[in-house]
């Protein structure tokens, strides 16, 4: 790989140890693939932020690359932590988890890196435009800027893309390249995709079957939301490797290879995917919010809840700026009267769930119903919002 005389300089240490290390990650990587060079990316998402899932190991690694002074130099900001960083006592994290939680934030805040904790960028203003170079690295965010923003990013580590948010640049390769953004696999929807269910679920089924091609969808109706769309690619991303996909009439690009497999999708197809997700028959947690939820999500939910009262505990997952206009628009008062929280910073797969005590949980989200069973020991009830509640 090629590299200009200040990448050079930035590898041997001439402008500190912080980013001749994020240099040496991002040159290794781009050998490794074969990319021709580096080239400069509008921006940063960077995961590896809960405790759970990083441990002390990845605590002392931010904790040593922060004090090597790096600063990002790029606008960058961070996935979602273990808990919310003003209400964790009241969801009930355990003070020890919470205060290395703390230090994580504070190492990545201390680079420079945004402390924006949501896998849902796009929804608070970050939205990348067509063709933009990008660096993220939580997989339904991939999904969304790659397909329905049209940007170009590559599944990133959280470690190459801290490296990338330091140095502003990313090895030229993969996704980054017009010829490898070709669908080779085509399914052909049949069903009547009426519920955010049905995207969950076609999502696991797609990402299954595609593993790390590249698929289009064809019939997704005009029921085929924002909203919808950030499921399905969530559930394709946890399902499979899927990082990029097409879908007709919704998606600003559209790149088939004619020789793409055709596969026909029916209602019964999506069903069974449902049934196969579903193992426990009661909940003692309902999480709503992977990924993170739009406003409008949190809007459904008061609206369903005006005047009930919840029996089990439900937590609604956002972004802290979604959070802050549910408060302003009184939907997160709503869900609060009837027993509910609007969690900010962190979702049901990144929170210690099962060391909290929680053993069955249930969600609408494909991608949540895939990682709960086996990241958190949690049974799963997979069904939409209004059967939950
Ligand atoms: Fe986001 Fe957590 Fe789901 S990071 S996509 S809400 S598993």
């Amino acid at each position: 790989m090629l590299l200009t005389r200040q990448e050079e300089g930035l590898l041997s240490g001439e402008f500190g140890a912080g980013r001749a290390k994020a240099m040496e990650i991002l040159k290794a990587v781009g050998e490794i693939y074969g990319a021709d060079r580096l080239i400069p990316v509008s921006s940063a998402q960077v995961a590896g932020v809960s405790y759970k899932t990083i441990g002390d190991a990845g605590l002392d690694f931010l904790e040593d690359f922060a004090a090597k002074g790096a600063k990002a130099g790029i606008p960058s900001f961070l996935n979602p932590a273990g808990m919310d960083r003003e209400s964790w006592k009241e969801m009930g994290i355990p003070q020890p988890f919470a205060e290395k939680q703390l230090r994580i934030l504070k190492a990545y805040t201390s680079m420079g890196i945004s402390a924006t904790c949501t896998c849902t960028p796009y929804l608070i203003g970050i939205r990348p435009k067509l063709g933009e170079h990008i660096a993220w690295s939580e997989s339904s965010a991939i999904s969304f800027a790659n397909s329905m923003l049209g940007a170009r990013t590559n599944r990133e580590s959280a470690i190459t893309a801290l490296a990338s948010a330091i140095i502003g640049k990313t090895p030229n390769f993969g996704l980054h390249l017009d010829e490898n953004r070709v669908a080779n696999i085509a399914f052909e929807v049949r069903a009547g995709m009426k519920k955010l269910t049905d995207f969950g679920a076609l999502g696991l089924l797609a990402g299954k079957i595609a593993k790390e091609r590249i698929p289009a969808f064809m019939g997704l109706g005009k029921s085929a939301t924002e909203d919808r769309m950030k499921s399905l690619g969530a559930a394709m991303a946890a399902s499979g490797a899927v990082a990029l996909y097409y879908a007709s009439d919704i998606t600003p690009e559209w790149k088939v290879s004619e020789s793409a497999e055709r596969i026909p999708v029916e209602q019964r197809q999506l069903d069974e995917v449902k049934a196969k997700m579903q193992s426990a028959n009661s909940v003692e947690l309902v999480t709503i919010g992977c990924p993170h939820c739009s406003l409008a999500e949190i809007k459904e939910i008061a609206w369903l809840l005006k005047g009930r009262k919840l029996k089990v505990k439900l937590w609604v997952c956002t972004s802290r700026k979604v959070k802050e206009e549910a408060e302003s628009a009184g939907y997160a008062g709503v869900i609060r009267d009837a027993g509910g929280l609007v969690v900010a910073d962190t979702c049901m797969v990144v929170a210690p769930i099962e060391q909290m005590g929680f053993k069955s949980t249930g969600v609408n989200s494909g991608k949540a119903a895939t990682y709960l069973p086996t990241l958190c020991k949690q049974k799963v009830s997979f069904k939409d919002i209004e059967e939950l509640l």
